[in-house]
């Protein structure tokens, strides 16, 4: 008995560290310490050693269990860590992280639009979103946007293909979803948009906007102008007066820009509201019939508002960021500023 012990002491390292792969380690513990292994018989032979001899050798055995223990677990991690190594090329998962690496954290332009959200959906509203790479059809033509509106010129919009284009707005989704759905309807949809802009300090090629649309039987411009006001005052705080500036879209019919009062002059002009005490928030209006039309809905069956606002300049006046191009560079020494801000 001695002997065998003295045997695995010397030769089980040696056999551990030979092992090439978990498979093998494992196969490896289970000859060694399984319920047939050969430390476990040697264990089970103790009850036919001399009784004076038994304790010293049990105690041998014991020890020599421990050591072999941890020898099969150190190679085991060993082993796991270079499968690792191996999916992730260069990596060493095993290493700590660095200090102050931290959680990470919203982006400001997610932040805004999820608070946004949350007020509409306080209001009654759900949530929809729509694809990015969206058909002319449901961008321009479902919207009742003649075949030669400028918006539709390759100057602002990305065509990926004749019928195919990044959607230019959120708009396009008021007529898949009333495809989709009858009323009573209300839902705010936000989403990226693309135009193509020559990038500037407030232009940049992808922005965010959030939609909204309301359709139920007698839907009113009353009830348009009371949901923007409560918008206003949940997020920006303050009374803020709102006003409609008759407008064109050509999906809504009449067609309005609200403005709010300027939230760094109060309506006494300066630099963020160009001197006019007024910043413009977003567009809106009555959903034009021939939307309807498009959606399948029957002829003067319903009516609803729309609306669409740009969420970068919001979260721009908000956060006192003054160029956009920053909300899509990525930069971390930019987005780390907003850590822990709501
Ligand atoms: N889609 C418009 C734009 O991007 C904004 C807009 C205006 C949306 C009026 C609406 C609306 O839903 O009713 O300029």
């Amino acid at each position: 008995m001695k002997e065998a012990i003295e045997r695995l002491r010397r030769e089980g390292p040696q056999r551990i560290s030979a092992a090439a792969t978990p498979d093998e380690l494992e196969a490896l513990r289970v000859a060694l310490l399984g319920r047939k292994g050969e430390l476990t018989l040697m264990l089970r032979g103790l009850k036919d050693v001399p009784a004076d001899e038994r304790p010293a050798l049990g105690a041998e055995l014991n020890r020599l269990k421990q050591e072999l223990t941890a020898l099969l677990d150190g190679k085991g991690q060993e082993l796991s860590a270079g499968r690792d190594e191996g999916a992730v090329a260069g990596v060493d998962l095993t290493l700590p992280a660095p200090r102050g690496a931290g959680l990470g954290t919203a982006h400001p332009l997610v932040s805004i639009l999820e608070s946004i959200c949350d007020i509409f959906y306080g209001m009654g509203f759900s949530r929809a979103e729509g694809p990015e790479v969206e058909l002319d059809y449901y961008n321009f033509t479902a919207l009742n946007f003649p075949d030669d509106h400028p918006a539709r010129d390759i100057q602002d919009t990305f065509y990926i293909s004749d019928a195919v284009c990044l959607r230019t707005q959120t708009s396009p989704m008021q007529v898949r979803i009333m495809e989709q759905q009858q009323p009573p309807l209300a839902y705010v949809i936000p989403g990226r948009v693309y135009r193509n802009e020559n990038a500037d300090a407030s232009h940049s090629s992808e922005f965010y906007q959030i939609e909204g649309l309301v359709v139920d039987r007698d839907i009113s411009m009353a009830d348009l102008k009371s949901t923007v006001d409560t918008f206003v005052r949940l997020f920006f705080g303050a009374e803020e007066p709102t006003r409609f500036r008759p407008h064109f879209f050509p999906f809504t019919e009449p067609s309005v820009e609200v403005d709010m009062q300027c939230v760094a002059c109060r309506g006494k002009g300066c630099g963020v509201c160009g001197q006019t005490g007024w910043l413009e928030i977003m567009g809106a209006g009555m959903v034009h019939p021939n939307v309807f039309r498009a959606a399948g809905y029957p002829d003067d069956a319903y009516t609803g508002f729309a609306f669409g606002m740009g969420i970068d300049r919001i979260a721009m006046l908000k956060y006192g960021i003054d160029d956009i191009r920053l909300l899509y560079e990525n930069d971390l020494r930019f987005l780390q500023q907003f850590r822990g801000v709501q």
